[in-house]
């Protein structure tokens, strides 16, 4: 059942008000890191990790972001007649990267709800979630090896990464049992707990691979936390009914749709460019001092 797992879902239908005024009309999976919107890195990883057909979950006003993957004949033909062939072929293969639906979430009701907009168009077999603002920098990508842990255990697995204590009332916190390097059969999650009531400091970060199974709990899931279905609720409750594992990833996590995140994530991926990275490290040293 979960040797292949072959949609992925992209829920970026937020309306990131974490990043505002930047996106009041520009939506924050556009914003770019170095030269590549956030996006763009995601859908890259879950092509890398086998995913054949993306789900991206969008709403009103963020048609942008679809769009970035689909074929600009203008901008093809501009590019041809000043013979730039190779932003011609980057243009093109960005189009033809992998075969994408969207589909609407009509309000913001919660990750939960927008997992569940994805319903039909993954019908009854394991799928993937990637959040749409989360990336993770890692080699076999992150998703990939999520997916080797669940032909191996043949459960749904959510991705961990450990964060300092002070930090426990910004995630999704689980308690779990160990049962192999890296990895956990999950218990319980705690959404946001303070520290002193936090079951351990791993917490669920925007990756998971999930049974079609989780359908029908979303859909019974009242609104949580913030009056929004909540993914962490549906997922509570999926682990009492049928093993759910979490697996400490190995690589290195942005939150792009944070400030600082999205800062840390450009810097880390210019140093990556040895185009830029001396004259980074020049520049960063200077303003430092
Ligand atoms: P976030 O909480 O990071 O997104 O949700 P947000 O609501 O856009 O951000 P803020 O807190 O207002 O800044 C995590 C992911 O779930 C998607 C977001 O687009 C993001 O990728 N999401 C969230 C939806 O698709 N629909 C929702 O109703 C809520």
């Amino acid at each position: 059942m979960y040797n292949e797992i072959r949609k992925g879902v992209i829920p970026a239908a937020g309306l990131g008000t974490r990043f505002l005024p930047a996106t009041k009309v520009v939506p924050k999976e556009l914003l770019p890191i170095v030269d590549k919107p956030t996006i763009q890195y995601i859908v890259e990883e879950a092509v890398a990790s086998g995913i054949e057909q993306v789900i991206l979950i969008t709403a009103r006003g963020k048609g942008a972001v679809e769009d970035h993957f689909d074929v600009s004949v203008e901008l093809e033909e501009v590019l041809k007649r000043q013979k730039k062939e190779d932003l011609l072929q980057m243009v093109k293969e960005l189009s033809e990267m992998v075969r994408m639906v969207a589909i609407r979430q009509k309000e913001p009701k919660g990750l939960g709800h927008a997992v569940l907009c994805a319903r039909e168009a993954v019908g009854e077999e394991p799928f993937a979630v990637l959040l749409g603002d989360d990336i993770v920098d890692a080699e076999p990508p992150c998703l990939a090896q999520m997916v080797e842990v669940s032909r191996q255990k043949g459960g749904g697995v959510i991705a961990l990464q450990r964060v300092p204590e002070t930090e426990t009332h910004l995630y999704g916190i689980i308690r779990g049992e160990r049962v192999d390097e890296r990895v956990y059969r999950i218990q319980e999650m705690v959404e946001k707990p303070k520290p002193d009531q936090a079951p351990s400091n791993l917490a669920v970060i925007g990756r998971y691979v999930l049974p079609p199974e989780i359908f029908p709990i979303l859909e019974n899931t009242p609104p949580g936390k913030g009056g929004e279905i909540q993914l962490t609720d549906a997922l509570q409750v999926l682990a009492r009914r049928m093993p759910l594992y979490g697996y400490e990833f190995v690589g290195d996590r942005y939150d792009a749709g944070d400030k600082f995140g999205y800062l840390q994530a450009n810097i880390a991926f210019a140093l990556k460019r040895p185009e830029m990275a001396g004259r980074l490290k020049e520049f960063l040293k200077e303003v430092i001092r």
